[in-house]
C-alpha cells in the first residue's frame, strides 16, 4: 500500500480521505520532529504531508528514496527546496485559496489592532487602570479614506485589498505584473515599491519569500514610509529586515507594525517584545477551524490526485511536467 507520513497531526477530514487508499502514519507527539526523527520516519514513505516548520531539503529527499509527492500543509513553500524535488521527479503541492480569506482577515485584525492600540488598551483595562472615560487615552489613527499599500497582489493581497471596500481607501499595489481585473474591481493602482512606501498610510506585505523578496523591506525602505504609517506582515518574516524594523519602531520612524511572522521563527527579536508600537502574533494567519480542515482536505486531495495518475491539483513545481 502507498505509504504516507504526516509530520504533524492535522484535522481528521483529510486523513479520512487518505485512509481507504493509503497506509497513513502520523506524528502524534504534539510537536515537530527533530531532523533526525523526521529522516528516520520518511525512509520507506511514498508521500509526506509536511508543515512549514519542516525543512524539506536535499537531506530530506536523500533519506526518502521512494518519495513521490510532498504535500505541504501551507500556501508558502519556502521550507522546500523545489529544485531538489524537481530534479528527483518529486511532486510538491501547497494549500492555496482555502486560506486566502482567513489570512487576509488576520492582516486586517493586525491593522485594526495597531491603528487603535487594541492590545495596549486591553492590557491597561485588565490591569485595573481604567478610571473612567478619558479624552486623551489611547488615541489612534483613522483608517477610512486613507491609502492602503499592498506589496504582492496575489490571492491574499487582493483579498485583503477587497476587504477595504467599506473604508473607501485609495489602493496602491506592487506585483510582478499589472493585475487588470484587480484594478477594475478595486480601483487599485500599480506603482513601484518606492512610491508605494512613500504614499501609503498602511503597508501590508503579501509576497512569498524568495531570494528576490528576502529583506525587501530594510532600512532604506522603512525610511521612505510616513511617520504615521503602519506596516503589516502576514507573509514571511524574512521579507523584512527585523533589525532595521526594530530601529525604525524605536525611533518612531513609522507609527506601528503588526507582525504574524518573523525572520527566525520561533525566535523573535527581544527588542521587538519590549516595544509598545508593535503587535506580535504567533503565525496564526490560517488559524481558523474551517481553514485548517480545508487545508487538510486539499493536502490529501493532492496525494489522491497523484494516486489517480492525475496532475496534483495545486502542484507547485510545474517544471516537473516538462521532464
Ligand atoms: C501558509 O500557509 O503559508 C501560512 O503561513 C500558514 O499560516
Amino acid at each position: 500500500m502507498f505509504k504516507v507520513f504526516v509530520t504533524r497531526d492535522i484535522p481528521k477530514e483529510g486523513l479520512e480521505l487518505l485512509k481507504p487508499y493509503c497506509e497513513v502514519e502520523i506524528n502524534n507527539l504534539g510537536r515537530s520532529l527533530t531532523k533526525k526523527e523526521l529522516l528516520e520516519k520518511i525512509k520507506d514513505k511514498d508521500a509526506c504531508i509536511t508543515q512549514l516548520t519542516d525543512k524539506v531539503d536535499k537531506d530530506f529527499f536523500e533519506a526518502a528514496p521512494h518519495l513521490k509527492i510532498v504535500a505541504n500543509y501551507a500556501v508558502g513553500f519556502d521550507n522546500i527546496d523545489l529544485n531538489e524535488a524537481t530534479k528527483r521527479s518529486i511532486f510538491v503541492t501547497n494549500t492555496p485559496d482555502v486560506l486566502t480569506q482567513s489570512t487576509a482577515e488576520l492582516a486586517w485584525a493586525l491593522l485594526f489592532a495597531c491603528s487603535r492600540k487594541i492590545v495596549e488598551a486591553d492590557k491597561f483595562t485588565r490591569a485595573g487602570l481604567y478610571r473612567g472615560w478619558d479624552l486623551y487615552s489611547f488615541l489612534g489613527i483613522d483608517i477610512s479614506n486613507k491609502t492602503l499599500g499592498i506589496i504582492g497582489a496575489g490571492r491574499i493581497g487582493q483579498a485583503f485589498a477587497e476587504m477595504s471596500k467599506g473604508f473607501k481607501m485609495n489602493i496602491l499595489y506592487t506585483a510582478n505584473s499589472k493585475k487588470h481585473d484587480f484594478e477594475e474591481r478595486t480601483g487599485a493602482k500599480f506603482v513601484d515599491l518606492h512610491t508605494l512606501l512613500k504614499e501609503s498610510d498602511f503597508v501590508s506585505i503579501h509576497t512569498p519569500l524568495t531570494p528576490k523578496t528576502y529583506h525587501l523591506i530594510g532600512k532604506n525602505e522603512l525610511s521612505l514610509m510616513k511617520k504615521t504609517a503602519v506596516l503589516i506582515n502576514t507573509s514571511r518574516g524574512a521579507v523584512i529586515d527585523e533589525h532595521a524594523l526594530v530601529e525604525s519602531l524605536e525611533n518612531k520612524q513609522i507609527y506601528a507594525a503588526g507582525l504574524d511572522v518573523y525572520e527566525k521563527e520561533p525566535v523573535i527579536e527581544e527588542k521587538l517584545k519590549e516595544l509598545d508600537n508593535v503587535v506580535l502574533l504567533p503565525h496564526i494567519g490560517s488559524a481558523t477551524y474551517k481553514t485548517r480542515i480545508d487545508m487538510s482536505i486539499l493536502a490529501a486531495q493532492n496525494i489522491l490526485d497523484y494516486l489517480d495518475g492525475k496532475i496534483p491539483r495545486t502542484l507547485v513545481n510545474k517544471d516537473i511536467l516538462k521532464s
